[in-house]
């Protein structure tokens, strides 16, 4: 059984559907821990309710971005996951962190890569006026969401959409498209080819 550890910031709702997977079969991984960057975060309650345990790495406590990310490696080394899933980890990861866990790294991004990267990518998407968006799973490297690609899912834009309920379509697929490319991997289906990634 492989070990997963998920990163994130904030609400949480893709680390949920993670717990939920696992929980019912889908996913055959232990989550050993949940890595924060966010003391107030939303995903903390999460975890603790289903009592995965917690590393709170306090952004805000830091002196400089050097030591938050020395501690966060630590931090990383320390869960000893078989696989890392950023699920709304709302930094960008340093080399070094990236460097060091080598295709053992995953991320979800709102939006069709490779448009539309970085924050708020759904609004992007809905200022720009493309009338299909998504969702994307891929391996992180040291590009900005420019990794390996392993899963995608196209969503419609509405002529009654507003960013938000664009932004809860997507989310909906998220939900699906992340514990399936965390199954893939967690049964040894995902090579990495170069740019591509080949589904066994
Ligand atoms: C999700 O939409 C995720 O794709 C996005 O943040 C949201 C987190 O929601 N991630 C990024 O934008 C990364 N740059 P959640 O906390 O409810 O999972």
């Amino acid at each position: 059984m492989k070990r997963i550890a998920v990163v994130a910031s904030g609400r949480g709702s893709n680390f949920q559907a993670v717990i939920d997977a696992i929980r019912n079969g889908k996913v055959p991984a232990e989550c050993v821990a949940l890595i924060t960057d966010n003391p107030k975060a939303y995903a903390l309650e999460r975890a603790k309710m289903s009592g995965i345990p917690c590393r709170i790495i306090d952004y805000a406590t830091f002196p400089s971005r050097e030591v938050y990310e020395r501690a966060l490696l630590a931090t990383m080394q320390d869960v000893n996951a078989d696989l890392f899933v950023l699920a709304g980890y709302m930094r960008i990861l340093g080399a070094s962190i990236v460097k060091a866990f080598p295709g053992k790294m995953i991320n979800i991004h709102p939006a069709l890569l490779p448009a539309f990267t970085g924050l708020h990518a759904q609004r992007q998407a809905f200022q720009y006026g493309v009338k299909v968006s998504g969702c994307t799973v891929h391996f992180v490297d040291e590009s900005l969401d420019g990794g390996p690609i392993i899963l995608q899912q196209c969503v419609p834009v509405l002529e009654t959409d507003d960013e938000d309920a664009l932004a809860e379509r997507i989310l909906m697929h998220e939900h699906e498209c992340l514990p399936e490319a965390i199954r893939l991997f967690c049964e040894d289906r995902l090579v990495i080819e170069g740019r591509k990634v080949r589904v066994l």
